[in-house]
């Protein structure tokens, strides 16, 4: 085990870590085992079951949370690996009492249909507008590219991205005027 993984926690018997996690703006304290993935830990011991189970093999994208603002397959990634970052799921997503924009637009065009991809789908649209605000429709694609849909055929969600991406710009503007 790293130096990096070995501080930060004590084991009981090896059996046990005590972690403090930050999720969604918390500090969470959390004991597990210290095999669990972000995933397990998430669903598990935080009871934050917003995140998808799919795969677990890094396959369909479903886990998918944001790690310090980038998206991360939770579940390959070790919950121990997560002390010191800034943890999102999508429990955090919404705006105080307002959907945040990708939300609405997805409820709007029909972009959540059984829902077991939308969360993924969502905390990675956000990174990806975060960071480029003006992506193109081949970018959105490109980025969401990893998280599978089976029911939507895709073009909802890219027409999603894209409306939120304009709302979003148009309240950037309205904050510098
Ligand atoms: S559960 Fe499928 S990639 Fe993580
Ligand atoms: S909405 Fe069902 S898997 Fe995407």
């Amino acid at each position: 085990m790293t130096s990096a993984l070995a501080e930060g926690y004590t084991a009981t018997m090896n059996r046990h870590a005590t972690l403090s996690l930050k999720v969604n703006g918390d500090e969470r304290e959390v004991a597990f085992a210290p095999h669990k993935t972000l995933l397990e830990v998430l669903r598990e011991d935080l009871a934050l079951t917003g995140t998808k189970h799919g795969c677990e093999l890094g396959e369909c994208g479903a886990c998918a949370v944001l790690v310090d603002g980038r998206p991360v397959l939770s579940c390959l990634m070790l919950a121990l690996e997560c002390e010191g970052a800034d943890v999102r799921t999508i429990e955090g997503m919404q705006e105080g009492a307002q959907l945040h924009p990708l939300q609405a637009a997805f409820a709007d065009l029909g972009a959540a249909q059984c829902g077991y991809c939308t969360p993924a789908m969502l905390l990675t649209a956000k990174a990806l507008l975060d960071d480029k605000p003006s992506a193109t429709r081949d970018e959105i694609r490109a980025s969401l590219s990893g998280v599978l849909c089976r029911c939507t055929g895709y073009l909802q969600i890219f027409d999603a991205v894209e409306r939120a991406a304009r709302i979003l710009a148009a309240r950037d503007r309205e904050d510098h005027v």
